[in-house]
């Protein structure tokens, strides 16, 4: 039968579902970004966590010393993000309808762009672009080109084709093929981005 969406209802799945079965969760900081970090010996800052979900990322940032705001469009995600960590400012906010209002230095999304529709793409990066200050950087997951296409959940990226959607705004400073870690028998295939902010 073919399905209406290739994606769950976000609004939905957390309020039927424990997190720590969702294919995406995590309790560790997702590996990539922590070297990513250390590499650039950063540690303080306003991040941003977008799509944040069940919080474990937002929380393990604000462990590190970050001041962190998580959105994410379902109200039941940030209600139960809110129960794992009161360190972290967690906002109901839909990222392409965005009304964020503020500036980061430092964005995180570890697969809500994958899962944004091709249409809405262009105001996503406009309005990433428009929350972080200039030599801000978004350290980006998404599912990568290598992963077998399932015919429904995340959209698939090369790293050609992230430059071709973010260059208007984003300068590309890295690029790694890696996986994406959950709750699978076989973690995915992930591409691992960083983009600065021009
Ligand atoms: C694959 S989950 C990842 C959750 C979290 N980043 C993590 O690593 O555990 C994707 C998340 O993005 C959220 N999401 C999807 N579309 C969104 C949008 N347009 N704006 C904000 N959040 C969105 C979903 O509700 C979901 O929590």
């Amino acid at each position: 039968m073919e399905r209406k969406s290739r994606f769950p209802d976000w609004k939905m799945i957390y309020e039927t579902e424990p997190v720590e079965s969702m294919a995406w969760f995590c309790r560790e900081l997702d590996s990539d970004l922590k070297r990513a970090l250390e590499q650039r010996g950063l540690h303080q800052g306003r991040f941003l966590d977008i799509g944040t979900g069940p919080g474990t990322q937002a929380s393990e940032l604000s462990h590190l010393g970050f001041a962190v705001t998580g959105t994410d469009l379902s109200p039941g995600a940030i209600k139960k993000a809110q129960k794992l960590t009161s360190s972290v400012r967690f906002v109901e906010d839909d990222i392409v309808h965005s009304k964020l209002q503020g500036h980061w230095d430092l964005a995180f999304d570890r697969g809500c762009f994958h899962c944004v529709e091709p249409k809405d793409r262009p105001t996503y990066v406009e309005t990433v672009s428009r929350l972080l200050v200039p030599g801000g950087l978004l350290f980006l997951k998404t599912f990568s080109w290598k992963q077998e296409d399932w015919g429904y959940g995340p959209w698939r990226f090369t790293s050609q084709d992230i430059e071709d959607l973010f260059g208007a705004h984003f300068k590309c400073i890295e690029s790694l093929e890696t996986e994406y870690q959950g709750t699978l028998p076989q973690n995915p295939k992930a591409l691992f981005s960083v983009l600065e902010r021009k």
